[in-house]
């Protein structure tokens, strides 16, 4: 069966035909970086405008790319959320006409899912039960998969995500967007333990996070350093910054596989391609727990993590009516 993805909920336009949920014929993405960059971040107006530019010919290009044509496509795909509202009706929207154009099977994805779901398109035999961490630009979500797509939920961020962490001390630094990548390399020549930085401390035994204090720690220290017209040592605090965050995802993983008694661990999301974290989490882990990371290009957003998606979701029978709306602020649970 061959599904056709898309993918619009931030600032990356794409689509992708995937086979049987497991083989990927092409995965067509289109960043919007270089335009975002100048405004350091994303403005949502000019990301919806871009996709509508760049979502034909982006499906175009992947069905090139996999040697086929709209007439040998079984079903269509998108993400309705969560997301940018004006970006995920482009992406959506789309579908949705060429599901009615065509007669197609249409099924809406869920994107915290979907990036859950790129270590089973990376892994095929992988099975639950595990524990799932979404880490990304606006989310930090850690779950407990009894099987697949049954979620429950073990914690979440009380106030920034992870990846937002990121690019919100990469802009404190002066050093550019997205912040994540800039962080990583900037991290590799600075010492991780420079500089001191805040644990945070919840009064109940939780597994919820908090960023937002150590992104307002760096914010100060920088700002005391200014004043005394010193020079800020970015790649300390980068670096520094980086081990904080890998500790406090490190130590909510841990509590989280004995809480379950899982031995297997799945990542997703734009800052699970940090190979910073990779290494870390995998040192700390107990020697009889697996973890797995999507491949680095199925980590950020990417259309190929929806068309499997979509895949499992047809094996259960789930199909969307085409009146499914976008949900920018969906949470990651089974929408039946
Ligand atoms: O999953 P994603 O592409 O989009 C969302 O769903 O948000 O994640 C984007 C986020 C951004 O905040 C970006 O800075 C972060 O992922 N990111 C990284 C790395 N690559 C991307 N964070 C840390 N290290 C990286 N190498
Ligand atoms: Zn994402």
């Amino acid at each position: 069966m061959l599904i056709l993805g898309i993918e619009t909920s931030c600032d990356e336009t794409s689509a992708a035909i995937v086979k049987d949920g497991e083989k990927i014929l092409s995965n067509v993405v289109s960043s919007q970086v270089e335009i975002h960059k100048k405004f350091g971040g994303i403005v949502p107006e000019i990301a919806s405008r871009k996709h509508i530019e760049m979502i034909i010919p982006v499906i175009k290009e992947s069905l090139k790319k996999a040697n086929i044509g709209l007439q040998d496509i079984d079903a269509i795909a998108a993400t309705f959320g969560p997301g940018l509202l004006g970006s995920l009706l482009v992406g959506l929207n789309v579908a949705k006409g060429i599901s009615y154009a065509r007669g197609l099977p249409f099924i809406g994805i869920n994107h915290l899912e979907a990036h859950l779901y790129a270590n089973f398109l990376c892994y095929p035999s992988l099975s639950p039960p595990l524990i799932g961490l979404v880490i990304s630009g606006g989310h930090t979500e850690l779950v407990y998969l009894s099987k697949k797509r049954k979620y429950e939920t073990l914690g979440t961020t009380r106030d920034d995500a992870i990846g937002e962490a990121f690019d919100k001390v990469a802009k404190i630094l002066e050093l550019g967007y997205p912040g994540g990548p800039i962080i990583e390399k900037a991290a590799k020549k600075g010492d991780p333990e420079a500089i001191n930085l805040p644990s945070v401390h919840f009064k109940s035994n939780t597994l919820d996070f908090s960023f937002s204090g150590i992104k307002t720690a760096i914010l100060y220290y920088v700002k005391e350093i200014k004043k005394r017209g010193g020079l800020v040592p970015k790649e300390d605090i980068a670096a520094s910054f980086q081990m904080k965050a890998a500790q406090i995802l490190t130590e909510r993983v841990l509590k989280a596989i004995s809480l379950k008694g899982t031995k297997k661990v799945i990542l997703g999301g734009g800052v699970s391609s940090n190979l910073f974290l990779r290494s870390f989490l995998r040192n700390k882990i107990p020697s009889d727990v697996e973890i797995f990371f999507p491949s680095l290009e199925l980590c950020t957003d990417n259309a190929a993590m929806v068309a499997a998606c979509a895949w499992q979701k047809i094996k259960e029978g789930k199909f969307s009516s085409l009146f499914l709306n976008a949900q920018p602020n969906l949470k990651l649970v089974v929408e039946e």
